[in-house]
């Protein structure tokens, strides 16, 4: 007999302002969407064609990726102008008319803000890298070579190789966290906080809903700049660095207020969500502020990294959930245009289990375009590859082509992504026949049928949306919780085994009533001493009474 074995987690109040505690985020990749001018390039004015199908599948907020003006050396993260749009991604009129339909559909439009680094085409860098006496010299990191030339510290790359890179016109490195092309800003200089602020109220007083804060723990570095340690890695040999003296520094969160601030300024409740890296709760709860007044929403991406094992992914949520302050809403990335996609990192046979999981706990989630029709990584051949972040090392940072090819909008040549003629900037997954839009909507036991009949439950459920989440007892290959608030009660099933399961739910219910099953296909009615899941089966239950409590 399953009794609940956890503490009770409850969500914070909610009220219409504070409508991201548990809106349902969707990331858009801008370059593979959708495109509109047949360059094989995704663009605004794409999405904007999109917004209906977005708003029909459930989704509350859109993020989309950066479509400031950019040299692409890493596809709009590299910013050569933070108020302008990128002629590849449309106008500034374009942005415009997005993000009225949007608003006119009841949907949000956060956008990307890359605040770390610019790109090295940006006037700043370019008036910076001018001379040594140059005012804005100081704007970026900029150190001597040690006494034999090398750079000033170990401190690498997360793409590979040295973080610093020699200018040879003005006798200094310059310090890159990613790319070469991307010089990090030096946010202890006053001028570029004021000139940062300045971009935030430029996107704010257009109307947009608030920020994702691209790369934000690494904005502030260590005073002194001393050696990252070094430590030999699991499998022998490698040496890994720890970024400790450029994550989460005490002097990065006064900046992060800043930005709220800036925010607060504005009418409306408007979000910060923060890309914070793949923190534990203790450090990432520094991220939400003292008095829950920095990042509103810290990307948990932890899950992300976990194993797809039923007490795995159990300790994990019971740690974040214990270990987040009193107020703070969880917010879940379980993909992004970063990372593999979920059915290449967890195997096809758990796809809709973790969307049962992503949209069932307490807290906002987050999708990645594709992940509602069970998009795979597609396969390129090298001579497609663009990726140059994934070229520098492929070893310790591959490339993240396969995971960011064009939506499958349909079956044709270019799955409706693009024109058939037309060569799309990277190759469209040979599933497109069966995994495609097109072919799920029509389909009522399709992957898309079933997010949105999730979703549809999920936004008319209070439970769902705000009430507390509660696991049962470890059982096994599945994980259990019971989701409620008021009278309604609902417990979610996830068979993570590929064996068959009994669960006898008699200790906490007299009634069990099945409402959505991973399979479609199920009977409602269930009884309560032997429920049944099959293997990789996942399915939300509606309970009777509270038995326990
Ligand atoms: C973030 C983005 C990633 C980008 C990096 C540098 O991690 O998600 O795509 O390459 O920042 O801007």
């Amino acid at each position: 007999m399953l009794t609940t074995g956890s503490q009770i987690f409850q969500a914070p109040t909610q009220t219409a302002e504070t409508w991201w505690r548990s809106a349902v985020f969707y990331e858009v990749y801008i370059r593979s969407f959708q495109d509109s001018n047949g360059d094989g390039i995704g663009d605004l004015r794409g999405i904007q064609q999109r917004l209906p199908y977005l708003k029909q599948l459930g989704i509350d907020a859109v993020w989309i990726t950066p479509f400031y003006p950019s040299p692409m050396a890493d596809f709009g993260y590299d910013v050569s102008d933070y108020t302008g749009v990128d002629s590849s991604f449309g106008t500034m009129e374009d942005f415009d008319r997005l993000l009225q339909s949007a608003h006119d559909l009841g949907m949000r439009i956060v956008i990307d803000m890359v605040l770390n680094h610019t790109s090295d085409e940006h006037p700043w860098f370019a008036e910076s890298r001018s001379s040594r006496t140059n005012p804005k010299r100081d704007w970026y990191i900029w150190r001597d070579a040690q006494p034999d030339g090398s750079p000033p510290n170990n401190w690498t790359s997360f793409f590979g190789g040295s973080a610093w890179q020699w200018d040879a016109h003005t006798g200094q490195y310059y310090l890159h966290l990613f790319l070469d092309r991307q010089p990090d800003l030096n946010w202890r200089n006053p001028e570029v906080i004021q000139a940062m602020d300045t971009v935030l109220r430029f996107w704010l007083d257009k109307g947009v809903d608030g920020f994702r804060l691209d790369a934000i723990n690494f904005l502030v570095k260590h005073e002194a700049f001393p050696d990252m340690p070094v430590v030999t890695n699991a499998t022998g040999g490698d040496l890994v660095q720890y970024h400790v003296y450029v994550n989460n520094q005490p002097e990065l969160h006064p900046l992060l207020q800043n930005v709220r601030r800036v925010l607060e300024s504005y009418p409306g409740e408007r979000v910060l969500i923060g890309e914070t890296g793949t923190l534990k709760a203790p450090e990432l709860s520094q991220f939400y502020g003292a008095g829950l007044d920095e990042i509103h929403l810290p990307m948990i991406v932890l899950p992300l990294h976990t194993a797809w094992q039923a007490q795995a992914m159990r300790a994990c949520l019971l740690e974040f959930y214990a270990g987040l302050p009193q107020g703070a809403s969880p917010h879940f990335v379980f993909s992004n245009h970063d990372d593999k996609r979920l059915i290449t990192r967890y195997g096809f046979e758990h796809h809709r289990s973790i969307a049962m999981l992503l949209l069932t706990l307490l807290g906002s989630p987050i999708l990645y375009y594709g992940d509602e029709i069970a998009m795979c990584d597609t396969y390129v051949p090298p001579e497609k590859r663009v990726d140059t972040a994934g070229m520098i090392d492929p070893d310790h940072y591959p490339g993240r082509d396969p995971n960011r090819t064009p939506m499958q909008w349909d079956g044709s040549t270019n799955a409706g992504f693009t024109g058939t003629a037309v060569e799309a900037w990277l190759p469209v997954n040979d599933n497109r026949s069966t995994i495609n839009v097109a072919v799920q909507e029509h389909d009522p036991e399709s992957t898309l049928t079933f997010y949105q009949t999730l979703l549809r439950l999920r936004s008319d459920s209070r439970a769902l949306r705000e009430g507390s989440i509660q696991f049962l007892e470890d059982c096994g290959d599945v994980l259990a919780y019971v989701r409620e608030c008021d009278d309604e009660r609902l417990l979610i099933a996830i068979n993570f085994g590929g064996a068959a399961h009994i669960l006898d739910l008699s200790a906490l219910t007299d009634h069990v009533h099945c409402v959505l099953s991973s399979r479609m296909q199920r009977p409602e009615a269930v009884s309560v001493a032997e429920v049944a899941l099959n293997a990789y089966e996942s399915v939300l239950f509606r309970l009777a009474s509270n038995k326990e409590g």
